[in-house]
C-alpha cells in the first residue's frame, strides 16, 4: 500500500483538488487493537474536511437540475465544514453564500466562513429542529424570502451520500487493495457513512460498517430498536456527529452497528492523535478513534480497519486543544469528575430496582426504607422505566389511583444511561426537567444510580 513519488498535477481551480486524500497507518494510538488500522485523513481536502466532496456535488447537481442559476444565493444550515466546501464552490463559481450555524460551533469555523465571503446567522443550539429559531428553520425561511436562492439541505439531499459513493468509497477500496474489513466513521447527516458503505458493501458485503454516535443523539437507539426516542435527546458538546432528527442520508440498513462515545473520551482521543501520531484533527475524529477502541474486542486478529477522520484540528484550538477549556468541563485526566468516580462510594451496594408488575405500595415501601426518591424499573432484561415520588403522588391524587396500581401504569421514561467515563458535566447535561436521575454503567452490565442531588453536590 505504498506509492512512489509522482510530479504533482497542475489544476484549473481549487475545486479540482477535492478528494484523493491519503490513507495513513496509525501506530501508538491503536496499540492493543487487533490487525492494522488506517486513517483516511480528510483534512487534505482544500476546505480541510471531507465535506468539500459533498458540497461540490450538491452544487453541481443543483446546477444540472436548474435549481441553482447564475448569480444565485446558496443558503445552508451547517456545522461549519459543509459551509466551508460550499464557500469554495461559491467563490469559484460566482454565487453568494449564507450559512446558518448553531451557537455551539467553534468561533474559528465562523471566522473562516466569513473570511471566504459567506454571511453567517448564528442560531441557538438548544431548540427543537422545528422551532422557528433553529438553524434548520432559519435556513428554510431565508430560502423562501430570498429570490433566486437555493437551499441544498445536506440532511435530506441524496447528492451528499452519492458524493461519497462516487469518490471516498472507491478511494478507500483501491488504497487498501480491497483488503479493508471494517470501516468506522462519525455520523451526522449520514452522507459519509452511507455513501462509503454502499460502495464497499457492493464490492464485498462482508465489510463491517460501524457508525460513531454521541450521547444525546437518537441514532443508536433508532438503529437497534426502530424507536425514535426523544428521551435520548439532550445537549452535548462534540461537533458534527449525532442528531436529533433522522436525515434521509442515513441508510440504516447499510450500517452494522452504532457505538456512542462521550464528549470527554472523544476530546481526549483527539489530543492523543495529535501528540502520538502527529495528526492535528477535529473533535469528531477523536470520537471515531475512541469508537473503534471501544469495539476492539469485536475485531479479528487480521482486521484491516479504516477510520475516516473528517476534518482538521485548527478549528478546535480554542476548544479541545485548550487546557483551560478542557479543565472547565472536567475532561482532563488529572481532574476528578467522571461519573464512575461519582458512584465509587456506593458501588458495593446493590442497585435497587422495581419490576413493572409490582404494586405501587412496594415502591413506596422501598423508597421509605432506603430514604430515596426514585427507582429504576427493570423487567429482568432491561430498564423499561422509572418511578419517582412525583409519579406516585400524581397517581394517588390527580389520577385517583390506589396503592395496588401496577408500577407499569404509572412509571415514566427510563433514566438515561451513561458510561462511567462520562464527565459530571455530561451527566448534568443528560438530565432534564422530567428526569430525576441517571444510570451509570461503571462496568459492563453493572449500573448504579446518581440523583440530581448527587450530581449537583459534585459541582457545588
Ligand atoms: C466534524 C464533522 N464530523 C463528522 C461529520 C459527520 O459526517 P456526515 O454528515 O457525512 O455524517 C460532520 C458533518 O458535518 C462533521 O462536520
Amino acid at each position: 500500500m505504498s506509492t512512489t513519488r509522482q510530479t504533482p498535477p497542475v489544476y484549473e481551480n481549487i475545486l479540482e483538488t477535492i478528494g484523493r486524500t491519503p490513507l495513513v497507518k496509525l501506530h501508538k494510538t491503536v496499540e492493543g487493537i487487533p490487525g492494522t488500522v488506517y486513517a483516511k485523513v480528510e483534512y487534505f481536502n482544500p476546505g480541510h474536511s471531507t465535506k468539500d466532496r459533498m458540497a461540490l456535488k450538491m452544487v453541481e447537481d443543483a446546477e444540472r437540475a436548474g435549481l441553482l442559476k447564475p448569480g444565485g444565493t446558496i443558503i445552508e444550515c451547517t456545522s461549519g465544514n459543509t459551509g466551508m466546501g460550499l464557500a469554495l464552490a461559491a467563490v469559484v463559481k460566482g454565487y453568494k453564500l449564507i450559512c446558518t450555524l448553531s451557537d455551539k460551533q467553534s468561533k474559528e469555523k465562523m471566522d473562516v466562513l466569513r473570511a471566504l465571503g459567506a454571511e453567517i446567522y448564528v442560531c441557538p443550539t438548544n431548540v427543537a429542529p422545528d422551532h422557528p429559531d433553529s438553524y434548520y428553520s432559519v435556513a428554510r425561511r431565508l430560502n423562501a424570502e430570498i429570490p433566486n436562492s437555493y437551499f441544498p439541505n445536506q440532511y435530506d439531499n441524496l447528492s451528499n451520500r452519492e458524493a461519497h459513493y462516487e469518490t471516498t468509497g472507491p478511494e478507500i477500496w483501491e488504497q487498501t487493495e480491497g483488503k479493508i474489513t471494517h470501516f468506522i466513521v462519525g455520523v451526522g447527516t449520514g452522507g459519509t457513512i452511507s455513501g462509503v458503505a454502499k460502495y464497499l458493501k457492493e464490492k464485498n458485503p462482508a465489510i463491517q460498517i460501524w457508525g460513531v454516535d454521541s450521547y444525546g443523539s437518537v441514532f443508536k437507539k433508532y438503529h437497534e430498536t426502530g424507536v425514535f426516542d426523544t428521551s435520548e435527546i439532550y445537549g452535548y458538546i462534540t461537533e458534527g456527529i449525532g442528531e436529533d432528527i433522522l436525515p434521509k442520508n442515513v441508510d440504516f440498513d447499510l450500517i452494522d452497528r452504532f457505538e456512542k462515545v462521550t464528549d470527554r473520551d472523544g476530546a481526549l482521543a483527539a489530543r492523543e492523535l495529535a501528540r502520538q501520531e502527529g495528526l492535528l484533527l477535529g473533535y469528531s475524529c477523536g470520537s471515531a478513534l475512541q469508537g473503534l477502541r471501544q469495539l476492539k474486542d469485536e475485531l479479528p486478529a487480521d482486521a484491516v480497519s479504516v477510520v475516516l477522520f473528517h476534518d482538521h484540528g485548527s478549528r478546535y484550538v480554542g476548544k479541545i486543544y485548550n487546557d483551560d477549556w478542557m479543565r472547565e468541563r472536567g475532561f482532563l485526566k488529572e481532574t476528578t469528575g467522571n461519573l464512575a468516580e461519582a458512584v465509587a462510594g456506593h458501588k458495593h451496594l446493590p442497585l435497587l430496582t422495581i419490576q413493572p408488575e409490582e404494586p405501587l405500595m412496594n415502591a413506596v415501601v422501598a423508597m421509605k426504607r432506603h430514604s430515596i426518591s426514585q427507582l429504576p424499573v427493570h423487567d429482568g432484561q432491561r430498564f423499561v422505566g422509572s418511578i419517582t415520588e412525583s409519579h406516585i403522588i400524581q397517581a394517588l391524587t390527580e389520577e385517583g389511583r390506589g396503592m395496588d396500581t401496577l408500577v407499569k401504569h404509572v412509571m415514566g421514561a427510563p433514566f438515561p444511561v451513561l458510561p462511567g467515563s462520562a464527565s459530571v458535566q455530561e451527566g448534568i447535561a443528560a438530565l432534564s426537567k422530567e428526569q430525576n436521575a441517571l444510570l451509570i454503567e461503571w462496568a459492563p452490565g453493572k449500573h448504579h444510580i446518581l440523583s440530581k442531588h448527587d450530581l449537583l453536590t459534585r459541582i457545588a
